[in-house]
């Protein structure tokens, strides 16, 4: 019998960096105070998993309310209801595409620090970039990635200008790469004895999930289809 396999969430960024310089961080925190980058960056990531290093849990102090939120970490920590822990990119992706099924969310947000954006770079399709227009002349943590146009679509850009919510000017872009590649599984991926510590519980609940949304995927690849 054929395997089911459906499309799974694709991963997007969303990153606040110094230009020029490409600072994001410097001794644990962020170097500015941005009101309303903090509004969009909750609207954002409100609703989905978001995947963020260790560093940068401590950086907030708590996981983020309102999201689940994955912490990479060679230790093991506490799991709690919206807080889990994988010490490895795949088991990161991997517990982000089965909580990101059960939510009916398609798109994994990460949101860093600087080592967790280089883990994902081949991955992201999507990023929320925000270029804070200051020369930082300290920093720590770097996002230097370049984007070049012939490969990105630029879906959004708005201005910001300093203000008393805001220390500096800012800008807001979204771009997203032209050509979408995207990752599949296999139900039975999600079966596999060593990783179904932390999902054990909710995984006849996924099935249904799996299912249900692998029928949905069909009918949005056939659509255009039969437009044309
Ligand atoms: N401006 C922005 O948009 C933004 C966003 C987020 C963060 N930041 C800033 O970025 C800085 C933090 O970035 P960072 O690069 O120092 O730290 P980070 O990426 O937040 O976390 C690094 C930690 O993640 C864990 N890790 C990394 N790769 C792993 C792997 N392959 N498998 C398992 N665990 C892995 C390790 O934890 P263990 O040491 O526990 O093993 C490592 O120490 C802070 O200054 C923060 O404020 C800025």
């Amino acid at each position: 019998m054929k395997p089911i396999e459906r499309i799974m969430p694709s991963i997007s960024y969303i990153v606040a960096r110094s230009n020029p310089g490409g600072v994001i961080g410097c001794e644990n925190q962020l170097p500015w105070r941005l009101k309303t980058d903090m509004k969009f960056f909750r609207s954002v990531t409100e609703n989905h998993v978001v995947i963020m290093g260790r560093k940068t849990l401590e950086s907030l102090g708590r996981p983020l309310p309102k999201r689940v939120n994955i912490v990479l970490s060679s230790k093991k920590g506490v799991d709690t209801e919206n807080l889990l822990w994988a010490d490895s990119k795949e088991m990161a992706l991997y517990l982000a595409d089965f909580i990101s099924i059960l939510k009916e969310s398609s798109q994994i947000i990460v949101i860093g620090g600087a080592q967790i954006y280089g883990l994902f770079r081949d991955l992201f399709t999507k990023i929320y970039l925000t270029e804070v227009f200051h020369n930082f002349e300290k920093g720590d943590a770097y996002f230097a990635e370049q984007f070049d146009m012939r490969e990105w679509n630029s879906i959004e850009n708005r201005d910001y200008k300093k203000s008393e919510f805001d220390e500096f000017d800012f800008s807001i872009s979204i771009l997203e790469r032209k050509i979408k590649y995207t990752r599949h599984r296999k139900l039975e991926d999600f079966f596999v004895a060593e990783s179904m510590d932390q999902t054990r519980e909710r995984i006849e609940e996924f099935r249904e999930k799996f299912r249900r949304t692998k029928q949905l995927d069909e009918r949005q690849i056939l659509l255009p289809l039969l437009v044309a």
